[in-house]
Protein backbone atom coordinates (compact mmCIF):
# COMPACT_ATOMS: atom_id res chain seq x y z
CA UNK A 1 0.00 0.00 0.00
CA UNK A 2 2.00 2.82 -1.05
CA UNK A 3 -1.10 5.41 -0.13
CA UNK A 4 -4.03 5.28 1.31
CA UNK A 5 -6.21 7.13 -0.82
CA UNK A 6 -10.03 5.41 -1.31
CA UNK A 7 -11.21 1.94 0.27
CA UNK A 8 -10.96 0.61 -3.42
CA UNK A 9 -7.26 0.31 -3.09
CA UNK A 10 -7.77 -2.34 -0.25
CA UNK A 11 -8.37 -5.60 -0.54
CA UNK A 12 -11.04 -7.20 2.20
CA UNK A 13 -7.58 -9.20 3.38
CA UNK A 14 -6.22 -5.75 4.03
CA UNK A 15 -8.91 -4.00 5.77
CA UNK A 16 -9.14 -7.39 7.87
CA UNK A 17 -5.65 -7.08 8.61
CA UNK A 18 -5.80 -3.03 9.27
CA UNK A 19 -8.74 -3.44 11.81
CA UNK A 20 -6.71 -6.47 13.61
CA UNK A 21 -3.57 -4.35 14.34
CA UNK A 22 -5.62 -1.38 15.15
CA UNK A 23 -7.55 -4.23 17.66
CA UNK A 24 -3.99 -5.12 19.13
CA UNK A 25 -2.35 -1.29 19.49
CA UNK A 26 -6.02 -0.47 21.28
CA UNK A 27 -4.86 -3.65 23.69
CA UNK A 28 -1.58 -1.86 24.70
CA UNK A 29 0.70 -3.67 21.56
CA UNK A 30 3.49 -1.14 20.95
CA UNK A 31 5.90 -0.41 17.84
CA UNK A 32 8.02 1.93 17.13
CA UNK A 33 10.48 2.95 14.20
CA UNK A 34 14.08 2.14 14.50
CA UNK A 35 14.68 5.71 13.10
CA UNK A 36 14.13 9.21 12.88
CA UNK A 37 10.66 9.44 10.78
CA UNK A 38 8.60 12.58 9.99
CA UNK A 39 5.35 13.37 8.53
CA UNK A 40 3.64 15.70 8.30
CA UNK A 41 -0.87 17.01 8.16
CA UNK A 42 -1.53 18.97 5.50
CA UNK A 43 -5.36 20.33 6.14
CA UNK A 44 -6.84 22.52 4.27
CA UNK A 45 -10.48 22.14 5.73
CA UNK A 46 -11.44 22.29 8.95
CA UNK A 47 -10.97 19.30 11.25
CA UNK A 48 -10.94 18.82 15.14
CA UNK A 49 -11.13 14.67 15.01
CA UNK A 50 -9.62 13.22 12.11
CA UNK A 51 -6.35 16.08 12.58
CA UNK A 52 -5.96 15.48 16.27
CA UNK A 53 -6.05 11.68 16.36
CA UNK A 54 -3.82 11.41 13.19
CA UNK A 55 -1.24 13.52 15.30
CA UNK A 56 -1.89 11.37 18.39
CA UNK A 57 -1.67 7.88 16.50
CA UNK A 58 2.02 9.60 14.78
CA UNK A 59 3.00 10.87 18.65
CA UNK A 60 2.37 7.21 20.18
CA UNK A 61 4.41 5.63 17.01
CA UNK A 62 7.21 8.03 18.01
CA UNK A 63 6.81 10.06 14.56
CA UNK A 64 7.90 13.17 14.27
CA UNK A 65 5.24 15.89 13.48
CA UNK A 66 6.18 18.70 11.03
CA UNK A 67 3.97 21.22 11.66
CA UNK A 68 1.85 22.81 8.82
CA UNK A 69 -1.21 25.84 9.06
CA UNK A 70 -2.78 26.10 6.09
CA UNK A 71 -4.04 29.48 7.05
CA UNK A 72 -0.29 30.82 8.24
CA UNK A 73 1.55 28.98 5.15
CA UNK A 74 2.87 29.81 1.82
CA UNK A 75 -0.42 28.59 0.06
CA UNK A 76 -1.84 32.31 0.92
CA UNK A 77 0.93 33.63 -1.40
CA UNK A 78 -0.60 31.75 -4.06
CA UNK A 79 1.67 28.33 -4.01
CA UNK A 80 -0.37 25.36 -5.29
CA UNK A 81 -0.71 22.02 -3.07
CA UNK A 82 1.19 20.42 -5.45
CA UNK A 83 4.42 22.51 -4.53
CA UNK A 84 3.30 22.06 -1.28
CA UNK A 85 3.69 18.40 -1.00
CA UNK A 86 6.83 18.59 -3.20
CA UNK A 87 8.22 20.87 -0.61
CA UNK A 88 7.65 18.72 2.35
CA UNK A 89 9.09 15.46 0.40
CA UNK A 90 12.00 17.32 -0.03
CA UNK A 91 13.06 18.38 3.36
CA UNK A 92 12.80 14.63 4.23
CA UNK A 93 9.07 14.13 5.39
CA UNK A 94 8.39 10.41 4.56
CA UNK A 95 4.72 10.27 4.31
CA UNK A 96 1.84 13.13 4.27
CA UNK A 97 -1.72 12.82 5.45
CA UNK A 98 -4.12 15.68 3.70
CA UNK A 99 -7.39 16.79 3.63
CA UNK A 100 -8.92 19.22 1.16
CA UNK A 101 -11.87 20.15 -0.17
CA UNK A 102 -11.30 19.22 -3.74
CA UNK A 103 -12.75 15.93 -5.25
CA UNK A 104 -9.44 13.93 -6.05
CA UNK A 105 -7.17 16.32 -4.65
CA UNK A 106 -4.70 13.28 -5.19
CA UNK A 107 -4.81 12.64 -9.09
CA UNK A 108 -2.37 15.76 -9.28
CA UNK A 109 0.31 14.22 -6.49
CA UNK A 110 0.50 10.62 -6.67
CA UNK A 111 2.02 9.60 -9.90
CA UNK A 112 5.08 12.45 -9.17
CA UNK A 113 5.73 11.89 -5.24
CA UNK A 114 8.10 9.04 -4.07
CA UNK A 115 6.48 9.18 -0.61
CA UNK A 116 3.10 7.83 0.63
CA UNK A 117 -0.12 10.37 0.90
CA UNK A 118 -3.23 9.30 3.25
CA UNK A 119 -6.29 10.67 2.26
CA UNK A 120 -7.83 12.06 5.10
CA UNK A 121 -10.54 13.31 3.26
CA UNK A 122 -11.47 14.87 -0.33
CA UNK A 123 -14.54 17.20 -0.85
CA UNK A 124 -17.30 14.76 -1.20
CA UNK A 125 -14.41 12.11 -2.36
CA UNK A 126 -13.91 9.62 -0.19
CA UNK A 127 -12.56 9.59 3.70
CA UNK A 128 -11.47 5.66 3.70
CA UNK A 129 -9.69 6.12 7.59
CA UNK A 130 -13.09 7.16 8.89
CA UNK A 131 -14.50 4.14 7.08
CA UNK A 132 -11.67 1.45 8.63
CA UNK A 133 -12.76 3.02 12.24
CA UNK A 134 -16.43 2.40 11.24
CA UNK A 135 -15.61 -0.40 10.04
CA UNK A 136 -13.46 -1.43 13.24
CA UNK A 137 -16.22 0.03 15.75
CA UNK A 138 -19.31 -2.72 13.77
CA UNK A 139 -16.82 -5.29 13.87
CA UNK A 140 -16.22 -5.09 18.04
CA UNK A 141 -20.10 -5.34 18.27
CA UNK A 142 -21.21 -7.83 16.26
CA UNK A 143 -18.14 -9.70 15.59
CA UNK A 144 -19.00 -9.68 11.63
CA UNK A 145 -20.11 -7.86 8.30
CA UNK A 146 -22.23 -10.89 6.99
CA UNK A 147 -25.25 -10.36 7.28
CA UNK A 148 -25.68 -6.83 8.93
CA UNK A 149 -28.05 -4.15 7.67
CA UNK A 150 -26.50 -0.93 8.33
CA UNK A 151 -28.93 2.34 7.53
CA UNK A 152 -26.65 5.02 6.28
CA UNK A 153 -28.86 7.62 7.00
CA UNK A 154 -28.98 12.08 5.65
CA UNK A 155 -27.11 13.78 3.27
CA UNK A 156 -26.00 10.79 1.14
CA UNK A 157 -25.12 12.90 -1.79
CA UNK A 158 -22.61 15.31 0.11
CA UNK A 159 -21.11 12.61 2.07
CA UNK A 160 -17.41 10.96 1.44
CA UNK A 161 -18.06 8.86 4.67
CA UNK A 162 -21.12 7.25 3.23
CA UNK A 163 -19.19 7.18 -0.07
CA UNK A 164 -16.25 5.18 1.31
CA UNK A 165 -18.98 2.91 4.29
CA UNK A 166 -21.41 2.11 1.70
CA UNK A 167 -18.32 0.80 -0.67
CA UNK A 168 -16.65 -1.21 1.94
CA UNK A 169 -19.30 -2.56 3.94
CA UNK A 170 -21.24 -4.05 0.80
CA UNK A 171 -17.85 -5.61 -0.17
CA UNK A 172 -17.66 -7.28 3.43
CA UNK A 173 -21.07 -8.37 3.24
CA UNK A 174 -23.12 -6.36 4.84
CA UNK A 175 -26.40 -4.80 3.22
CA UNK A 176 -26.29 -1.08 2.74
CA UNK A 177 -29.56 0.80 2.93
CA UNK A 178 -30.02 4.57 2.81
CA UNK A 179 -32.36 7.46 3.79
CA UNK A 180 -32.76 11.03 4.47
CA UNK A 181 -34.07 14.13 1.75
CA UNK A 182 -34.95 12.11 -1.55
CA UNK A 183 -33.35 15.22 -2.96
CA UNK A 184 -29.91 13.84 -1.20
CA UNK A 185 -30.17 10.68 -2.74
CA UNK A 186 -29.96 9.55 -6.21
CA UNK A 187 -30.57 5.92 -7.08
CA UNK A 188 -26.58 5.23 -8.47
CA UNK A 189 -26.00 5.71 -4.25
CA UNK A 190 -27.73 2.18 -3.74
CA UNK A 191 -31.64 0.99 -2.28
CA UNK A 192 -33.29 4.00 -0.35
CA UNK A 193 -35.81 3.23 2.58
CA UNK A 194 -38.02 5.58 4.47
CA UNK A 195 -36.79 6.66 7.74
CA UNK A 196 -39.03 4.85 9.76
CA UNK A 197 -38.02 1.03 7.87
CA UNK A 198 -34.29 1.62 7.96
CA UNK A 199 -34.39 2.42 11.71
CA UNK A 200 -36.47 -0.66 12.45
CA UNK A 201 -34.07 -3.33 9.96
CA UNK A 202 -30.94 -1.82 10.66
CA UNK A 203 -28.40 -3.19 13.34
CA UNK A 204 -26.42 0.05 12.70
CA UNK A 205 -27.97 3.46 11.95
CA UNK A 206 -25.44 5.81 11.13
CA UNK A 207 -26.60 9.24 11.06
CA UNK A 208 -24.67 12.28 9.01
CA UNK A 209 -24.52 15.58 9.32
CA UNK A 210 -25.98 18.09 6.64
CA UNK A 211 -22.84 19.70 4.68
CA UNK A 212 -24.27 22.84 4.49
CA UNK A 213 -20.47 23.69 3.02
CA UNK A 214 -21.30 21.45 0.09
CA UNK A 215 -24.13 23.11 -0.68
CA UNK A 216 -25.09 25.85 -3.02
CA UNK A 217 -28.71 26.20 -1.98
CA UNK A 218 -29.25 27.03 2.28
CA UNK A 219 -31.42 24.21 3.87
CA UNK A 220 -34.76 25.66 3.93
CA UNK A 221 -35.91 23.13 7.24
CA UNK A 222 -35.70 24.30 10.18
CA UNK A 223 -33.61 21.83 12.85
CA UNK A 224 -36.70 20.81 14.25
CA UNK A 225 -38.77 20.26 10.80
CA UNK A 226 -35.26 18.12 10.05
CA UNK A 227 -35.47 16.01 12.75
CA UNK A 228 -39.04 14.92 13.14
CA UNK A 229 -38.91 14.18 9.06
CA UNK A 230 -35.39 12.65 9.18
CA UNK A 231 -33.50 12.30 12.21
CA UNK A 232 -32.72 10.27 14.78
CA UNK A 233 -35.89 11.35 17.65
CA UNK A 234 -36.29 9.69 20.48
CA UNK A 235 -39.51 7.86 19.51
CA UNK A 236 -37.45 6.29 16.43
CA UNK A 237 -34.76 5.28 18.66
CA UNK A 238 -37.31 3.31 21.09
CA UNK A 239 -38.47 1.40 17.64
CA UNK A 240 -34.51 -0.09 16.67
CA UNK A 241 -33.84 -3.74 17.31
CA UNK A 242 -32.66 -4.79 20.79
CA UNK A 243 -29.10 -4.66 19.63
CA UNK A 244 -28.72 -2.16 16.86
CA UNK A 245 -26.35 0.36 17.88
CA UNK A 246 -26.01 4.44 16.83
CA UNK A 247 -22.99 5.62 14.70
CA UNK A 248 -21.80 9.34 13.80
CA UNK A 249 -18.76 9.98 12.36
CA UNK A 250 -19.36 13.63 13.83
CA UNK A 251 -19.00 16.37 14.04
CA UNK A 252 -22.52 16.36 15.31
CA UNK A 253 -25.49 19.36 15.49
CA UNK A 254 -27.33 18.30 18.06
CA UNK A 255 -31.18 18.00 17.34
CA UNK A 256 -30.54 18.18 13.84
CA UNK A 257 -29.74 14.64 12.45
CA UNK A 258 -29.79 13.42 16.21
CA UNK A 259 -31.80 14.18 18.81
CA UNK A 260 -28.86 15.67 22.07
CA UNK A 261 -29.88 12.97 24.57
CA UNK A 262 -29.43 10.12 21.99
CA UNK A 263 -26.09 11.21 21.42
CA UNK A 264 -24.31 9.41 24.95
CA UNK A 265 -27.02 7.21 25.37
CA UNK A 266 -26.65 3.61 25.97
CA UNK A 267 -26.66 1.86 22.37
CA UNK A 268 -24.10 5.52 20.94
CA UNK A 269 -20.75 4.33 19.89
CA UNK A 270 -20.62 7.71 18.57
CA UNK A 271 -17.23 8.63 21.27
CA UNK A 272 -15.95 5.11 21.01
CA UNK A 273 -15.67 5.63 16.86
CA UNK A 274 -13.22 8.57 18.06
CA UNK A 275 -11.49 6.34 20.07
CA UNK A 276 -11.12 3.95 17.89
CA UNK A 277 -9.72 5.99 15.46
CA UNK A 278 -6.56 6.48 16.87
CA UNK A 279 -5.68 3.17 16.90
CA UNK A 280 -7.15 2.60 13.35
CA UNK A 281 -4.64 5.42 11.89
CA UNK A 282 -1.75 3.81 14.06
CA UNK A 283 -2.05 1.05 12.11
CA UNK A 284 -2.37 2.70 8.98
CA UNK A 285 0.87 4.85 9.29
CA UNK A 286 2.38 1.97 10.15
CA UNK A 287 1.20 -0.51 6.73
CA UNK A 288 2.26 3.07 4.86
CA UNK A 289 5.65 3.57 6.12
CA UNK A 290 6.13 0.16 6.69
CA UNK A 291 5.78 -0.39 3.30
CA UNK A 292 8.42 2.39 1.55
CA UNK A 293 10.75 0.91 -0.51
CA UNK A 294 13.55 0.07 0.98
CA UNK A 295 11.40 -1.15 4.41
CA UNK A 296 11.71 1.91 6.79
CA UNK A 297 10.44 0.26 9.53
CA UNK A 298 10.90 -3.50 10.24
CA UNK A 299 8.49 -5.91 11.50
CA UNK A 300 10.72 -6.71 14.89
CA UNK A 301 10.14 -3.05 16.21
CA UNK A 302 7.13 -4.81 18.33
CA UNK A 303 7.21 -4.41 21.90
CA UNK A 304 4.44 -5.28 24.18
N1 LIG B 1 -15.29 12.69 11.22
C1 LIG B 1 -14.48 13.69 10.84
O1 LIG B 1 -13.85 13.65 9.77
O2 LIG B 1 -14.40 14.72 11.74
P1 LIG B 1 -13.51 16.03 11.54
O3 LIG B 1 -14.07 16.78 10.36
O4 LIG B 1 -13.62 16.79 12.84
O5 LIG B 1 -12.10 15.60 11.25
Amino acid sequence: MKSLLTMNELTNKEINQIISQAQAFSEGQMWLPPEHVAVANLFFEPSTRTKSSFEMAERRLGLHVIPFEAGTSSILKGETLYDTAKTFESIGVKALVIRHNRDHFYDELSDYLSIPIINAGDGCGNHPTQSLLDLMTIYQEFNRFEGLTVAIIGDIKHSRVARSNAEALTRLGAKVIFSGPPEWFDRGNGAYENIEKAVETADVVMLLRIQHERHSDKEQRSAHEYLQAYGLTKERECRMKKQAIIMHPAPINRGVEIDSDLVECERSRIFKQMENGVYIRMAVLKKVLGEIKGGTLDEDNHKK
